[in-house]
Parts: C-alpha cells; structure tokens; sequence
C-alpha cells in the first residue's frame, strides 16, 4: 500500500508543492468518504502524477440551522480510504487554518447559484466557492475533480475557474449510486431504515421525467414538475424542496425543454435533505 503525507497546516502543504514534480489532481471534500469520492480519487491517480485530497467540514457553507455540528467525521477510515486508493497526500486542516482570526473575504460567483440549492440553502455557495479557491490556491492543481450529484456546484466552481483565470482544468465525474439507484452521499447514513427504503424514489422520479423529456412528448418545464410530483409523491412521506429544469451550464431554469437540460431536485425525508439531478436530452 502507497504511503500517503498528512498534513494539517497551509506550510507543510505549501513546502510540499513547491517541491512536488509532475501533474497533481486534487479532489476537495468534507470527509466522510465513500465511493463516489474513492471513483473521484482514482480518476486522479489515474490521470495525474500525484493526488491531493482535502478533508475540511467548511463551516461557512453550513446554515445556521443546518448539520455542521452532527456532520459525520471518521477520521480514521477516510485516512484509509485515502491510503487505499493511492493519494499522495491528506490536507486535513483547523478551521483556523483556513479562517484565520479577522477573514473577512467571500467570493461569490453570480448567476449560477440563484436558483435550485442556492435559493433554498442562503450563502451555502459563497462558503463553496470561497473554501474551493482557497484551496485551489493552495493545491494548485493541474486537475480538480467534482462529482456530478453536486451539479449546481460543479457548475459555480467550472464558472469561477474560467472567470479567475485559475488555469486549473475541472473534470467533472459520473454521480456513484447505490444498486437500487439511491446516489451516494455523506448523508445517507442519518436516513432511518425505513427512510432508507423510500430514499431511490427521488431518482427513480427523476429518470421517469428524464424519459419523459427525450420521447419528445413533453417540452413545457411545469408539465415535466407535475409529473415530478406525481411520480415523487407515490412513494410519500416526501417533502419536497425543489424540482426545476436547468441549463447545465449557467443553471439557469428552463421553460421550452428544446436542448439538453439538467433536471434537478431536493426533497427530505425526516429530517435529512437528499438532491440529485439527471440529464434529459429531448429528441427534436
Ligand atoms: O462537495 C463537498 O464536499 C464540498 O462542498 C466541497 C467541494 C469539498 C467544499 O467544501
């Protein structure tokens, strides 16, 4: 098994890539690992020379009455996974590490996060996008990898790249599901079994609209929400945050369904909050 370097602070990590020779890819997350980001990982290891993974809990993408303080941290098993699959180095760092006393800065990158989680999540993406290009800043990678699920926030970050000049290319990867459909998440683990159960029926929603879309017979985005709803409340106790069709690019909402689209949605179950999308290309 590769060794892997663990570092906890900005200088270790900074004399690290001074020193690093070959392409580096880096794949961000707030710990709690699983295989949609082992498949992040691997995809680094295979294309680049060296991987970086980030584990930090951002506190300043989390609402105040949101999970910062119940967010899973295993810390021993994401080192693990980490050495397992072949990255070169862990980047577990303090808040203060990253918010030193008196940080003040945030980035926020317009447009592309006014609708869907944007709206229903406030500041939720300012804190992505002002964690990501810190980091960026500080990895300086040749390749960030990001998994489709997060599509809004794929979207913000591939913005926020191009606009800053970053130079940094960002691959974004296949959402990872379950067998039965249920795309990975780090907080799958709060669903109940019974939760658990009815959690696919928000991707099996998702796909019936997306058929729905490329048959050509429906065009109008409110038909297609109908539908949605249709389909999502055959198997309650849903409540449903948001279904919208977006451009895949700006994520902007879509109303004549007449090129490819990303539908997307946030439903809870209990008291834990899933989101997914699919893609949906009409047949004109
Ligand atoms: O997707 C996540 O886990 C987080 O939003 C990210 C990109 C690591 C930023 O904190």
């Amino acid at each position: 098994m590769a060794g892997v370097q663990i570092f906890k602070k900005n200088s270790e990590l900074r004399d690290w890539r001074l020193k690093a020779v070959g392409s580096v890819g880096f794949v961000p997350t707030m710990g709690a690992l699983h295989a949609g980001h082992a498949a992040l990982i691997e995809r680094s290891v295979a294309e680049n020379d060296l991987t970086v993974v980030s584990v930090f809990v951002n506190p300043m993408q989390f609402g105040p009455a949101e999970d910062l303080g119940r967010y899973p941290r295993p810390w021993e098993k994401d080192e693990a996974l980490c050495r397992l699959k072949g990255a070169a180095t862990l980047y577990w760092p303090e808040p203060s590490d990253i918010y030193p006393p008196f940080f003040s800065s945030q980035v926020e990158v317009l447009g592309v996060g006014d609708h869907w989680c944007g709206r229903s999540r406030p500041g939720h993406f300012i804190g992505v996008s002002t964690v990501v290009l810190k980091l960026l800043m500080r990895v300086k990678p040749n390749r960030l990898y990001l998994g489709q699920k997060d599509a809004q926030q794929a979207a913000i970050i591939t913005k926020m790249v191009a606009d800053l000049d970053l130079g940094t290319e960002v691959v974004v990867c296949p959402t990872v599901r379950e067998l039965d459909g249920l795309a990975l998440s780090s907080r799958n683990q709060y669903l109940t079994a019974k939760e658990r159960e009815i959690a696919p029926g928000l991707h099996r929603a998702l796909r019936l609209c997306a058929k729905g879309v490329q048959t050509g017979l429906i065009k109008d985005s409110k038909a297609i929400g109908q539908l949605f709803q249709e389909h999502l409340s055959s198997s309650s106790p849903w409540r449903l945050d948001y279904f919208g069709v977006a451009d895949p690019v700006t994520m902007q909402p879509v109303e004549l369904i007449d090129k490819p689209v990303r539908l997307m949605a946030a439903a809870f179950l209990g008291t834990t909050r899933l989101i997914d999308n699919e893609a949906a290309n009409p047949r004109i």
